[in-house]
């Protein structure tokens, strides 16, 4: 019978077909599980600093210096110095809370010119990281954003035993009261009193012997707080090397001196 004859011939065909099928379904399935097996570990976000802003107001306590930090454009200055690469190495804020400036005589900051202001936010504020436990290795003066740290100008001092850190300015001692924010690239503390600087209401000093033509000319040239305000990145290289204590020898030559800065930087950022 034709039937008889055709059966066999049609089923090898379909045969065929099915172990086709299942021969790409087995390729399928193994496809769709490669991706899952390989799959990398969730990456972990790069902690981001806030700025100094949300930290202080969050805080509460702050707003007097917060002002400060605004009126001067100061918040903006650091929040980009958290954002760029120049300061690599962090920074360190000493906020006073709002009674240490009801503290202060009347008329302390009103006297201020707007340049002036700006030098006294930044005398709170250092281009460097210091954790509480390293306040002890600081070599005094420690270099503020205010800028030079010779006697008369903008020198800060931080002794520290412990969780006991004193700061001196040569016109107020004050102390650390509390961590109020730590980050990986920014660190502020409460410290008590305003830190007034030398430069503008310390002791007259004795007038420095007149200065000769030659330095005079030098002095036209000298970079004054505005323009370092502007220039953060050789502002923070000075604070950085300031940090690692100096060693004689030629081990210790520049090179050693930035590795040990590098160094050191890691070791905070890992920490
Ligand atoms: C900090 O100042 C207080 C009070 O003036 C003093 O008793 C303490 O010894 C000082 N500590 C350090 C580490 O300088
Ligand atoms: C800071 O410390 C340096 C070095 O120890 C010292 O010469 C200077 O008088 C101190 N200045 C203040 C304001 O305490
Ligand atoms: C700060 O402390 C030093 C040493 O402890 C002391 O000699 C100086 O008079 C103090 N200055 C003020 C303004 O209290």
């Amino acid at each position: 019978m034709a039937m008889q004859t055709q059966t066999p011939s049609m089923s090898t065909p379909m045969i065929l077909l099915l172990a086709l099928l299942c021969l790409s379904a087995a390729a399928r399935s193994a496809h769709a599980q490669t991706p899952a097996a390989t799959a990398p570990a969730p990456a972990t976000a790069a902690a981001t600093p806030k700025t100094i802003k949300a930290v202080l107001t969050k805080a509460g306590q702050f707003t007097k210096f917060l002002q400060l930090l605004q009126s001067t454009q100061e918040d903006s200055q650091i929040d980009n110095q958290l954002k760029g690469k120049s300061s690599s190495g962090g920074l360190t804020v000493f906020a006073p809370p709002d009674n240490a400036f009801s503290a202060l005589k009347s008329g302390t900051l009103n006297a201020l010119s707007d340049a002036q202001k700006t030098s006294l936010v930044q005398f709170h504020v250092v281009s460097q990281l210091i954790p509480m436990a390293q306040f002890d290795t600081a070599s005094n003066p420690l270099r503020t954003q205010a800028g030079e740290t010779r006697p008369g100008k903008y020198p800060l001092n931080v002794t520290a035993d412990g969780q006991q850190v004193n700061i001196s300015t040569g016109v107020v001692n004050a102390s650390v009261s509390g961590t109020v924010y730590t980050g990986d690239r920014l660190v502020v503390y409460q410290v008590d009193k305003v830190l007034l600087p030398w430069a503008l209401y310390g002791p007259a000093l004795p007038p420095a012997p007149a200065p000769s033509p030659v330095e005079k000319e030098k002095e036209k040239g000298k970079v004054g707080p505005k323009a370092a305000a502007d220039a953060p990145a050789a502002d923070a290289a000075t604070a950085s090397e300031a940090a690692v204590p100096a060693r004689p020898g030629g081990v210790w030559g520049q090179g050693g001196v930035f590795g040990v800065a590098v160094a050191v930087a890691a070791a905070w950022f890992v920490v």
